[in-house]
């Protein structure tokens, strides 16, 4: 199975923090936020990610990441000149995605918790699409999913006005290869994206959508606002001071999933011993 990390955006969200640097650059405490979503792929164990951006962006992102060799991994960029939907990722993707499985992670979301790995791990080879359900507060600012009372999902609507449920569908996704011709066939919405929520729904209709309810144990962060920007922040300080283990530390994965061995990793926390960052690797050994 591939990956796509969607970062691009115009962050106007969060201007003007957002003005001159990629929202997906942003610290999460002591990280880039695509550490985040990157390890979070990295977790299921994929290794051949496609990381979409902004022109502007493109070269910071490449800096911070190179060719994902030093992980043990391999990152290709492209470019996407207008946020035209997160849809439009397979589009853009097509090509390094060939004939694969894909699964789509937004580069401002965060997972993290107990059973997680696995939970991911079950998902590399989806027959149709497979997403998820989480319980939040305010359901209108995502796409909501409805189920029976069977737990089926019935209904999938983005942004409603008036939600039929509390489930939001979080922004990590998992298809089969049909997902390409599905994202080329669908029509920008209202607001002239593609619609995530619209691939959803084609797969849905086939009845060949499998929506799991995320349990209590794992939290997904938003980072959409200066409010819960600062919340993710304080998240993964609390966590990290407390365990003394780190989340979302790339690096960590790649050892411990096996892509990398302990010579790499020493390579990797040279540089960055100053921070205490490094510390936190080699002491992984
Ligand atoms: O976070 C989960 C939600 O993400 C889902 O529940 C919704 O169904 C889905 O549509 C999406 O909601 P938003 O409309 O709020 O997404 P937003 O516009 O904030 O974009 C999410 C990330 O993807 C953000 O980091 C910017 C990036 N992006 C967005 C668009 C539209 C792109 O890189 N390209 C794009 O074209």
């Amino acid at each position: 199975m591939k990956g796509i990390i969607l970062a691009g955006g115009t962050g106007s969200r969060l201007w003007p923090l957002t003005k001159a640097l990629s929202k997906q650059l942003m610290p999460i405490y002591d990280k880039p936020m695509i550490y985040y979503p990157l390890s979070t792929l990295m977790l299921a164990g994929i290794r051949e990610i496609l990381i979409i951006t902004t022109e502007d962006d493109l070269d910071l992102f490449k800096k911070l990441l190179l060719d994902g060799s030093q992980l043990g991994c391999k990152f290709n960029y492209a470019v996407q000149n207008e946020p035209k939907g997160l849809a439009e990722a397979f589009i853009i993707g097509r090509e390094f995605v060939a004939d694969s499985k894909v699964a789509l992670i937004l580069g401002d979301n965060i997972f993290y918790g107990s059973g997680l790995e696995t939970l991911l791990k079950n998902n590399r080879d989806p027959k149709g699409g497979i997403i998820y359900g989480y319980h939040v507060n305010n359901p209108k600012r995502y796409g909501v999913v409805e189920f029976d009372e069977s737990g089926k999902a019935i209904s999938i609507v983005e942004k409603p006005d008036h939600p039929k449920s509390n489930f939001a569908v979080p922004g990590i996704y998992f298809y089969d290869n049909e997902v390409i011709k599905i994202a080329q066939g669908i029509r920008p919405s209202e607001r002239g994206e593609l619609e995530i929520t619209d691939v959803n729904k084609a797969y849905l209709n086939k009845g060949k959508l499998q929506v799991t309810v995320l349990d209590k144990g794992i939290a997904w962060l938003d980072t959409g606002t200066f409010s819960s920007l600062m919340q993710a922040s304080q998240f993964v300080q609390v966590i990290e001071e407390r365990q003394g283990l780190k989340i979302g530390c790339i690096e960590e994965v790649a050892y411990k999933q096996g892509f990398i061995n302990e010579i790499q990793l020493k390579k990797l926390a040279a540089p960055l011993l100053k921070s205490g960052y490094g510390e936190y690797l080699m002491n992984l050994i």
